[in-house]
């Protein structure tokens, strides 16, 4: 099958001009302007830019959270997310206390078989006792090339940092990346028990008891094991401007650090968390929701390359049943938000249109930069000869109102209800498959492949 997409804008990491992209099966053979070539099929793409398909390397399909289970599994998960332009994810495969790595990543290899895109998997670590070190290797074998662990959870998914030390070591030797969730588990833990024993329940209370201050010390402490270690690492989900610095000092040191951040600490503060009623449990997620100084913060940390990725970290949970949980206890609700289907419209409307962001930045942040932290590059992340032909055909002046009326996502809210941004994935390609032509779905469950990272070092040396 060969499919030719004309005149449009494409987006290639050289420049951003008008030219013509040739697909031959699966795999993007010819880029150049008026491209001879004939077709069995022809999109004409005028007016509209040609990028690589968005790589979304943060989120939480069928994932055990706060005794509960996020809503949307591979199936959904990754049609919301390809009908925003995403075409591949990296989700989180989760070990639990005491089981084995690579029964873990089985378990994930399993709930990926109904993707509907591409996928990888990174491994949640939270124990490496009796000899499961060793796993790390296999798990790179088998292309799992970054490991993620958490300083906050006590008892459930924190390691100390003698265990993080470890894991860094061992991955710096297998030429895998270690990705930490910082927060200073203890000293949240005591605030949460202050807040419960005077008897402040709602979900505002959230985000009082994960201060900032929370976040950069874990930060900053993280940064320095891996000084100690010699490994790079990269720091998810950023949502403060005081973690930010600490990032932002330890990279004018030259110390291999990388981070990113996501939409909702870009775009949503606290406030959100004091709505009426229990609305604001929509909006509980880890770290919380920040100030409007921390969003500026943020920006700037994209802008000048401080920060090299914007992913979502989508954990769904039903308002109506699972938030609930928390009614009377702001620790009960399960943490995380949606947001898969949404990453690209946001970072461009927010970021590109307002002229924070070139075109060319705002690929690099969701689509370029990840693959090369990632180990996927070339293959996915860039529009060029011998790529996999994932690639969206994005209408800037597409008017679209996000509402959970009309979202992809199987949950009942969503966290930007009634925001109209300008800016939409019109088609979105699949290796060589068209999988959404504007509001129709084509792609069947399963048809997303497994795939096997490269280690880290590969590409990373070019992220900006
Ligand atoms: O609240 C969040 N972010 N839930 C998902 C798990 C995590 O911490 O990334
Ligand atoms: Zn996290
Ligand atoms: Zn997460």
């Amino acid at each position: 099958m060969s499919l030719l997409i004309k005149n449009g804008t494409v987006v290639t990491p050289e420049n951003t001009a008008i030219a013509d992209v040739y697909v031959e099966g699966e795999t993007i053979t010819a880029i150049g302007e008026n491209l001879p070539h004939k077709s069995e099929s022809t999109i004409d793409a005028k007016g509209s830019y040609v990028i690589p398909g968005g790589i979304d390397v943060h989120t939480h399909l069928e994932a055990p959270v706060g005794g509960t289970t996020s809503s949307d599994d591979f199936e959904t998960g990754t049609r919301a997310a390809a009908f925003g332009g995403t075409t591949c994810i990296v989700d989180f495969a989760t070990q639990s206390k005491g089981q084995s790595l690579l029964a873990a990543y089985k378990a994930w290899r399993l709930k990926g078989t109904k993707a509907t895109i591409d996928f990888g998997l990174h491994m949640i670590v939270v124990d490496v006792g009796n000899g499961r070190i060793e796993e790390l290797d296999d798990l790179v074998r088998e292309g799992v090339t970054s490991f993620k662990l958490f300083t906050a959870y006590p008892g459930v998914l924190m390691v100390d940092d003698g265990m993080l030390l470890q894991v860094m070591v061992r991955a710096k030797s297998l030429g895998a990346l270690v990705a930490v969730h910082a927060e200073n588990g203890g000293a949240i833990e005591y605030l949460v028990h202050k807040a419960l024993t005077e008897g402040r329940t709602t979900p505002i209370e959230h985000a009082l008891t994960r201060p900032a201050i929370t976040e950069a010390e874990a930060v900053h402490r993280v940064i320095a094991l891996s000084r100690i270690a010699e490994a790079p690492v990269y720091i998810v989900h950023v949502s403060s401007a005081e973690a930010l610095e600490e990032i932002s000092r330890a990279r004018r040191k030259g110390f291999a650090v990388l981070g990113e951040t996501c939409p909702q600490y870009l775009l949503l503060t606290k406030e959100e968390l004091l709505r009426p009623g229990f609305e604001g449990a929509k909006f509980v997620l880890t770290p919380p929701l920040r100030e409007h100084a921390d969003q500026e913060a943020l920006w700037k940390g994209l802008e000048d390359g401080t920060l090299q990725v914007v992913s979502t970290d989508h954990c769904p949970f039903f308002y109506a049943t699972q938030k609930h949980a928390g009614l009377n206890d702001f620790t009960k609700i399960p943490n995380g938000g949606p947001g898969i289907e949404h990453r690209l419209q946001l970072l461009y409307h927010f970021g590109v249109r307002t002229g924070r962001l070139s075109v060319q930045r705002w690929v690099e942040l969701v689509a370029s930069n990840p693959a090369k932290i990632f180990g996927l590059y070339p293959r996915k992340g860039v529009l060029q000869v011998g790529s996999d032909a994932d690639i969206v055909i994005w209408n800037p002046n597409q008017k679209y109102k996000i509402s959970a009326v009309s979202h992809h996502m199987n949950v009942d809210y969503s966290m930007y209800e009634g925001m109209v941004v300008e800016g939409n994935a019109e088609t979105v390609i699949s290796r060589g498959e068209v999988i959404v032509n504007r509001n129709n779905w084509s792609a069947k469950p399963g048809r997303g492949r497994y795939l096997k990272r490269s280690p880290f070092a590969a590409a990373s040396s070019t992220v900006r």
